[in-house]
């Protein structure tokens, strides 16, 4: 697997991702996406949406305001609780997230830790400044929402937060969704948008930014509900589970079914394991290497102020396994904080126990956009020994360019035939005409981001209206009728072989 350094560098060399305010030094934690870079994290949102809101009908998606009413930060625990822990270095100044600083140096866990526990440790084991060597200060709690001021008036009366999480804004429009959708319980609400976390050490390229987006959704259920209907469609699929119980004594993670799973005791809630094994699926589904994810029981210590019981899908990166998405159980708390707080009742009518309730929220399957950006990005990236450069083997849905179109030369009306084929695609399809350099090297370039096919005009062409298509992940090429590109480009980019 390449280094994430190296990741970072092929990206920034071909258009996907740029430092953010580079012309300026950077900007720590912010990144821009260049042209390929927008289109890959496009279709991948799109993907998300198509398959849990587009084609479920038990949920729908909404579109909430970044900043919102600073009430919804109070009632959702995130002015209180929503900290880390930080340690700065008493000369040079330099700053820790004082739980990596011990897990990186130590190999401990930290989970459950209070700061005045880390300061102790970090002192007995005289971890210092890793830049100077000099003596680190007292750990303290330090809140990770950016602040803002609403309107004129800069003072604490118009403070707000940029939303360090899309979740809020779904429970704060409960109650407008299930009166404006015919939504019954159980049913999902669904969000894809900007978080903003002022991360004490934002590291590893996208894994962790201070801007960043979450594709979330809160699944309602009624509070007796009595399991997933549809866990049986899930229970065949096999992944590493790595439970609480596991962890604590000292095993390693064990490939099981969903079945299996359950059958044990290992995942208690048929939800849980439902949801769990659908953003596992997707995955795969989109190309991603089923040997390389695992699901992961929070300890009891690490569990969040609002969940019960949570499991991570994580993801082998070359710096260790890594959350990739959380999915928590958490229960009736936001809806029952957010009517504290704004005195409103959110309880709704559900139809089959003919009862108002509050609905619990049994899973909030949440996934970094950035995070699975890498991740297709690492299990699509091949240096091909053969062809002696890059190949991005990505699926075709995700693919940034979906089709180069080449004249074989530029001259003697083959640019004008390849430039009328690829305006007729382009149409439909992000497609990209290009006429420099040797065919081989046109290919090459279109290898590295990931086409999955190439359209080649030759002389044949003017007289048989014939083209050569050739397939990135095979090399092999195929004579092909004009009349049948779009046909053929559709099944590619359904990931179907095209020959
Ligand atoms: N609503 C629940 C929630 O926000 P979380 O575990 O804090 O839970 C969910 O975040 C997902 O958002 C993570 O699994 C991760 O993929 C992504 N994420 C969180 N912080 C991030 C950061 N600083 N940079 C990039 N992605 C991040």
């Amino acid at each position: 697997m390449p280094a994430i350094e190296e990741i970072a560098t092929f990206c920034k060399r071909k258009g996907f991702v740029y430092p953010s305010s580079e012309i300026y030094g950077g900007l720590s934690g912010f990144w821009d996406f260049g042209p390929l870079g927008a289109e890959l994290k496009g279709n991948l949102k799109r993907e998300f949406w198509k398959t849990f809101v587009h084609q479920r009908d038990d949920i729908v998606g909404i579109d909430g305001s970044i900043v919102s009413h600073p009430g919804i930060w109070k009632a959702s625990g995130h002015v209180d609780s929503f900290v880390d822990v930080l340690v700065d270095c008493k000369k040079c100044g330099s700053r820790y997230r004082a739980d990596h600083l011990l897990e990186d140096t130590l190999k401990m866990h930290t989970e459950g830790m209070t700061p005045e526990k880390m300061g102790e440790t970090l002192r007995a084991r005289n971890i210092r400044c890793q830049k100077c060597k000099s003596e680190l200060g007292e750990p303290r709690r330090f809140n990770l929402m950016f602040t803002t001021n609403v309107g004129p008036i800069q003072d604490s009366s118009s403070l707000s937060y940029l939303r360090p999480e899309t979740a809020q804004l779904i429970f704060a429009n409960f109650k407008n969704v299930f009166e404006t959708t015919r939504v019954k319980l159980p049913f999902g609400i669904a969000q894809m948008g900007k978080a903003f976390r002022n991360e004490i050490s934002p590291r590893d390229f996208l894994f962790r930014m201070r801007e960043f987006e979450q594709m979330e959704i809160e699944y309602f259920i009624h509070p007796q509900d009595k399991g997933c209907p549809w866990v049986d469609s899930v229970a065949g699929t096999e992944l590493l589970v790595y439970s609480e119980g596991m962890q604590k004594s000292g095993e390693k993670e064990k490939k099981m079914s969903i079945r299996h799973a359950l059958d044990g005791v290992i995942i208690r809630n048929s939800w849980h394991a439902y949801w769990l094994a659908s953003m596992f699926n997707w995955f795969v589904s989109l190309g991603a290497n089923p040997e390389k994810f695992r699901i992961r029981q929070h300890l009891r210590e690490e569990l969040s102020h609002y969940s019960s019981d949570t499991w991570d899908l994580e993801y082998n990166f070359p710096f260790g396994w890594k959350e990739l998405a959380g999915v928590a159980d958490r229960g009736d708390f936001d809806l029952r904080q957010h009517e504290k707080f704004s005195k409103q009742d959110l309880s709704v009518f559900d139809e089959t126990s003919k009862s108002k309730v509050v609905p619990h929220v049994v899973c909030e399957p949440s996934l970094g956009v950035e995070r699975a950006f890498l991740v297709f990005l690492f299990d699509s990236y091949v240096f091909d020994e053969k062809r002696e450069n890059i190949v991005l083997r990505l699926h075709p849905k995700l693919s940034p360019v979906k089709a180069g179109v080449f004249p074989l030369v530029n001259k003697d009306g083959l640019p004008e035939k390849a430039r009328e084929i690829y305006s007729e695609l382009k149409q439909d399809y992000n497609i990209f005409y290009d006429q420099g350099g040797s065919i081989g090297r046109r290919y090459a370039r279109q290898d590295e981001i990931g086409t999955p096919i190439c359209i080649t005009v030759d002389y044949d062409t003017l007289s048989d209206g014939s083209v050569t298509v050739r397939d990135r992940d095979t090399t092999e090429q195929k004579r092909v009728k004009i009349s049948e590109l779009p046909s053929l480009l559709s099944r590619a980019l359904k990931g179907e072989r095209i020959f």
